[in-house]
C-alpha cells in the first residue's frame, strides 16, 4: 500500500510488465518506420520515464525532444491545457512520434494536434503507454497503445498525484473505497443485534445489510438474482453462496459512497467468510471487525420468551425451540469466531445491560478500529 498526501494507492502494474509492453511498442513502431529517422517527442512532465526507457530500447537512429504541457489538478483533469515549453526545432518533412505517458480525456492530445497543425511534418503518430478508453472524449486516432486501463487515477512511472509519485518505478492505482468501516455483526437470537445495528448505522453512517432483508427484497422485486434464489428455495435447496454474494455485491455497489457496512446474517460459514473477504477486496476494502454480542443462554431464553408473548413469531414461543436455536447458533458460528480471530478481527462485547450501555461498548470497539 502507498499513501500520497491524503490518498491511498495499491500496486497495479509492475516494472516488469511495463518493460515488456514498452519493448512491444518499440518493436511495432520501429518496424512501421523502417529506415526513417524519426523524431520522438515526449510530453513533459509525465512521459520522461517512458520516453527515456523507450528510446533506450529503440534499435535504430532517432532524435528525441520534449514539449511541456500541463492539465491536471490533483486527481481531476481540467479542460485548460497550458503550453509551458513548445517546439524548439523545425520538423518540416519529418516523421514525428508523440510519446505520451497516458491519454485520459484527450485534451492534451488536442493541444498536441494544435501545435503540429502548421509544422508540415511528414507524419504525426501518437503512442501512449497508458490509455483510459472510458475517459477518452476525442476522435483523434491513437496509433500505438501500450496498456488500456480502467478510468481510475494512477501514479508512478512519471505520473504524479499533486507532485508526488513520479519517481516510483511501478504503477499504483487509487483505492476506490477509502477508509470504510465494515463490520460483521454477530449475536445469538435475542442478543439485541437488530436494535444495536440501528444505533450503529445512525451513529457511524453505515449501511446495514441484513441478508434476510436482501433476500426478501430481491424475491419480492423479482430481480434476476431474486428469481434465481427463489428457484432453489422452491426446490427446498440451499441458495448457493455465489448467488448470495452476488446479491450482497449489488447492495455494496448501490451504496458505494457509504462510510461502510454492517453485515448481519452473513457470513455463516468459512466459505462465505472467504467469499465476503474477496468481495470486499475487489472493492479495495476489507472487513475491519467481527463484533459478537455475548449474552448468557439463560438470559437469552428469558428475553425470547418475553418477546414471544408479543411478537407473534412462532419460533419465539416455545422454550425448547429457543434453546435449540441458541445451540445451533453456537455450533455454526464457532468456526467464524475462529476465522476472524485468526485475522485478529474478533471482538466479543458483553450484550447484557441497557441498550445505551451496550451501544457504548460497541462504539468503544469501533472507535479503536
Ligand atoms: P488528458 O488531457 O485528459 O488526456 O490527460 C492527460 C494528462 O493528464 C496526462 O499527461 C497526465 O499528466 C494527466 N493524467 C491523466 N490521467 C492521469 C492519472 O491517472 N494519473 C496521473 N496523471 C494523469
Ligand atoms: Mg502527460
Amino acid at each position: 500500500m502507498l499513501k500520497l498526501h491524503n490518498k491511498e494507492f495499491k500496486p497495479f502494474i509492475s516494472t516488469k510488465e511495463i518493460e515488456t509492453v514498452i519493448q512491444e511498442m518499440v518493436n511495432e513502431i520501429s518496424q512501421d518506420l523502417g529506415d526513417e529517422v524519426p523524431v520522438f517527442v515526449g510530453i513533459l512532465n509525465g512521459s520522461f520515464m517512458f520516453t527515456s526507457d523507450f528510446v533506450k530500447k529503440y534499435p535504430k537512429p532517432c532524435e528525441v525532444t520534449f514539449i511541456k504541457l500541463a492539465s491536471y489538478e490533483g486527481v481531476k483533469s481540467t479542460e485548460d491545457i497550458q503550453r509551458l515549453i513548445g517546439l524548439t526545432q523545425d520538423l518540416t518533412g519529418r516523421s514525428v512520434i508523440i510519446l505520451e505517458d497516458i491519454i485520459d480525456t484527450g485534451n492534451t492530445l488536442a493541444e498536441v494536434h494544435r501545435i503540429f497543425k502548421n509544422e508540415n511534418v511528414k507524419q504525426l503518430k501518437i503512442a501512449t503507454l497508458f490509455y483510459k478508453p472510458d475517459a477518452y472524449k476525442k476522435d483523434f486516432k491513437i496509433h500505438y497503445v501500450g496498456i488500456k486501463i480502467p478510468n481510475k487515477f494512477i501514479v508512478g512511472y512519471g505520473l504524479d498525484y499533486d507532485g508526488l509519485g513520479r519517481n516510483l518505478p511501478e504503477i499504483y492505482q487509487i483505492k476506490e473505497t477509502q477508509f470504510m468501516t465494515n463490520l460483521v455483526l454477530f449475536g445469538p437470537p435475542g442478543a439485541g443485534k437488530g436494535t444495536q445495528a440501528e444505533f450503529l448505522k445512525e451513529k457511524y453512517n453505515l449501511v446495514h445489510i441484513s441478508t434476510g432483508d436482501v433476500f426478501r427484497f430481491n424475491i419480492k422485486n423479482e430481480t434476476a438474482l431474486g428469481m434465481l434464489a427463489k428457484s432453489y428455495i422452491d426446490k427446498g435447496e440451499l441458495v448457493p453462496d455465489q448467488v448470495t454474494i452476488d446479491m450482497l455485491e449489488a447492495e455494496v455497489e448501490k451504496n458505494s459512497s457509504a462510510n461502510g457496512f454492517i453485515f448481519d446474517g452473513f457470513p455463516r460459514t468459512n466459505a462465505q467468510a472467504e467469499a465476503l473477504d474477496k468481495l470486499m477486496e475487489s472493492k479495495d476494502s476489507s472487513i475491519n471487525a467481527m463484533i459478537a454480542l455475548e449474552v448468557e443462554d439463560e438470559i437469552l431464553v428469558k428475553r425470547l420468551v418475553e418477546r414471544g408473548k408479543t411478537s407473534g413469531r412462532a419460533d419465539d414461543a416455545d422454550e425448547a425451540i429457543i434453546r435449540n436455536r441458541i445451540t445451533e447458533y453456537y455450533k455454526k458460528t464457532a468456526v467464524l469466531k475462529d476465522y476472524y480471530s485468526a485475522q485478529n478481527k474478533y471482538y466479543g462485547v458483553d450484550g447484557v445491560g441497557s441498550i445505551e450501555e451496550i451501544t457504548k461498548r460497541l462504539s468503544a470497539v469501533i472507535d479503536k478500529l
